[in-house]
């Protein structure tokens, strides 16, 4: 069970508090997705957010198990390494759920989705984005970690505003096949205030990497 956090009051924190200030790769990917899927924030335009958003802890978790595979001998380090790929796993997981949610909204919804737009296209950016955060990780994990919070930070600060302007989302149930894994809400307007607040847990928890160096 998790703990229940007062969704709302963490709701006015994120909305009172700036967001970070994005670099040039995390800026070009939201401008790419407010020309690609409208400035709005719409259920639709979140699940491709999710589709992405799973794909840096993917690429970590790789370059992980290789460098694994070379310090088994040292199994201090190994052990460091092995906690690095069980918060990254932890952490695609959580990314999962939301992204399956969503998909079962918009499902219920009855929503179109586009084959080009909704199915090919955010593949297409995860591919891009998958080898872009490996890259940067190979190179310097710090930068890898920071385009990541950049990219958490605007999941977060867009899941709150999104319930804020969205009032009658207090009033709409949630009922869902993932209620046992992700958890019950009293409403819709709870549910989103919960990932977003995931989306800042993953956020602080990449804003903490930075500071450490690898698999510190
Ligand atoms: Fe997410
Ligand atoms: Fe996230």
């Amino acid at each position: 069970m998790r703990p229940s956090p007062d969704l709302q009051a963490e709701q006015a924190r994120t909305l009172a508090s700036p967001r970070l200030r994005y670099g040039l790769l995390a800026r070009l990917l939201f401008l790419g997705m407010d020309l690609g899927y409208g400035r709005r924030r719409t259920l639709a335009k979140f699940k491709v957010l999710e589709v992405i958003a799973r794909v840096p802890y993917q690429a970590w978790e790789q370059v992980a198990y290789i460098a694994m595979t070379h310090t088994h001998g040292e199994p201090g380090f190994a052990r460091r390494i092995f906690d690095f790929v069980s918060e990254a796993r932890h952490q695609q997981d959580n990314e999962q759920w939301h992204l399956l949610i969503l998909e079962e909204l918009l499902s219920e919804r009855g929503e179109k989705q586009g084959f080009l737009r909704f199915r090919l296209l955010p593949q297409l950016v995860a591919f891009f984005y998958y080898h872009v955060s490996w890259l940067l990780y190979v190179i310097r994990p710090r930068l890898s970690y920071e385009l990541n919070a950049h990219f958490e930070d605007h999941a977060e600060h867009e899941y709150m505003e999104f319930v804020r302007d969205n009032p009658q989302l207090e009033g709409e149930a949630f009922t869902s096949t993932f209620e046992d894994d992700y958890g019950s809400f009293a409403s819709l307007a709870d549910l989103f205030r919960q990932i977003g607040l995931d989306e800042r847990m993953h956020k602080e928890e990449s804003l903490a990497r930075m500071a450490q160096p690898r698999f510190g």
